[in-house]
């Protein structure tokens, strides 16, 4: 049980990188030798990703510790003797489509029932555009999809979504393309692709907004090191600015000015942050130093949306506890993540006692109402569950979640990490 209202003090060590994690498996198996990874993260949504490779024919050692990757190069991948099943994973869903429209062999790919709700068209029309033979298997361009590798052309595709799934999925059918593939985005989307596969000895390079790939390269095994998520690391960060008396370390976060919107709007709502042993050596890392503040509202728009967009349920929780007027805008995206979490969190928001509308593309957040217990409808979403769990700290009564093992997603030592912290 979560002692509720009890000052977070300490320090918490966050698991690795979801996005980063999935890559590590991913470019790994494209490579020529052992990859090697650590502090990788152990959620399911990553577990999945092994578990598609490994029917793909690449033997993966997974001792906890590290994880071992056999790569076979661009072409070592065998065709899968069942579906592939990528669960609760976007990532793993778009990422590996862009994979296997180019290999000599059929697939289908499914996920669980969130998965299966999601826009796949997204994916399926630039790889399409590229000469990919990639359908739907009920016609709703959602999972199952069905994957026929063929040959593939370079594109140039401008993007209507900022997506770093969408952006990763083409430049890792350009690997396989014959010509130079482009990819622009409104707004930039995590780079972390961009950044490991060069790592790994891809020709890419960015522009702008648009990241250029070169096809063919010969990728290397590379040793890797995940750095804690801050998609994580977000939760603690909200209970350790809302919790009255808090005061923690999070220790070894990713920083990378693609994903750390979540400390510019804590920052801007008045939160006392700081930032130590920061280290721009590959991924950038820092410590976070945490202490509770008094939060106010904001606007948050534009280009900074991109680089919280996970971190926006929580967000709504932080906005909901501050004083003043908190107003999201240009996040329609959250409509099609794990839930459609403007619906959801505008629901479970106002079952505690917020007052929060919800928009075409956001949300506005009346915040300083007092917070009630209520029971949370999660819809198979993780963060739904772990930011809940962070305002039930703040409110008064008891809260019920309906499947709180949801947090296994994407950071399954969350409630124990609480816990520890409100020792
Ligand atoms: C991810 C990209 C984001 C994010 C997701 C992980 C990735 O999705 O929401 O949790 O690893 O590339 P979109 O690219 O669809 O915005």
């Amino acid at each position: 049980m979560l002692n509720k209202k009890n000052p977070l003090k300490g320090e918490v060590t966050i698991p690795g990188d979801k996005s980063i994690s999935h890559r590590a498996v991913m470019f790994g198996a494209l490579a020529e030798g052992t990859t090697e990874v650590t502090n990788f993260l152990q959620g399911a949504d990553c577990l999945s990703t092994i578990d598609c490779f490994r029917k793909l024919g690449i033997e993966i050692d997974n001792t906890k510790e590290r994880i071992l990757i056999h790569g076979k190069g661009l072409h070592g991948l065998k065709a899968p003797s069942c579906v592939l099943d990528a669960g609760n994973s976007g990532t793993t869903t778009r990422l590996i489509s862009g994979i296997l429209a180019a290999q000599d062999f059929e697939t289908t790919l499914t996920g669980d029932a969130s998965i299966q709700k999601r826009p796949m068209r997204r994916i399926m029309e630039p790889l399409s555009m590229m000469g990919a033979d990639i359908t739907s298997v009920n016609g709703n361009d959602c999972a199952p999809l069905h994957i026929k590798g063929a040959p593939l052309h370079g594109i140039h595709y401008h993007s209507k979504v900022a997506s770093a799934q969408v952006k990763s999925a083409i430049l890792l059918a350009g690997l396989y393309a014959d010509g130079e593939t482009r990819v622009t985005e409104p707004t930039i989307s995590r780079n972390h692709s961009e950044i490991m596969l060069r790592y790994f000895g891809a020709d890419i390079h960015t522009e702008d907004k648009t990241a250029i790939i070169q096809p063919n390269p010969l990728l290397h095994g590379q040793k890797i090191t995940v750095p804690g998520d801050i998609s994580s690391a977000a939760y603690f960060i909200a209970a350790g600015l809302l919790v009255p008396g808090s005061e923690i370390l999070i220790k070894n976060v990713g920083i990378n000015p693609t994903r750390d919107g979540i400390l510019k709007v804590a920052l801007s709502m008045g939160g006392n942050i700081t930032l130590l042993n920061e280290n721009y050596d590959g991924e950038p890392t820092a410590d976070l130093l945490v202490k509770s503040s008094e939060l106010h509202g904001i606007t948050i728009e534009g280009n900074i949306i991109p680089t919280l967009i996970d971190e926006l349920p929580i967000i709504n929780i932080m906005a909901a506890a501050a004083k003043g007027t908190t107003v999201i805008k240009d996040a329609a995206e959250l409509k099609v993540k794990e839930s459609n979490r403007i619906d959801v969190m505008v629901e479970n928001l106002t079952a505690m006692g917020a007052d929060i509308t919800g928009t075409d593309d956001g949300m506005i957040i009346e915040g300083g109402k007092p917070l009630h217990g209520a029971f949370i409808k999660t819809y198979m979403d993780h963060r739904i569950a772990m930011s809940f769990t962070v305002a039930s700290l703040l409110a008064d009564g008891e809260t019920t979640l309906e499947d709180k093992e949801l947090a296994n997603i994407s950071f399954p030592t969350f409630y124990h990490d609480l816990e520890m912290l409100q020792k």
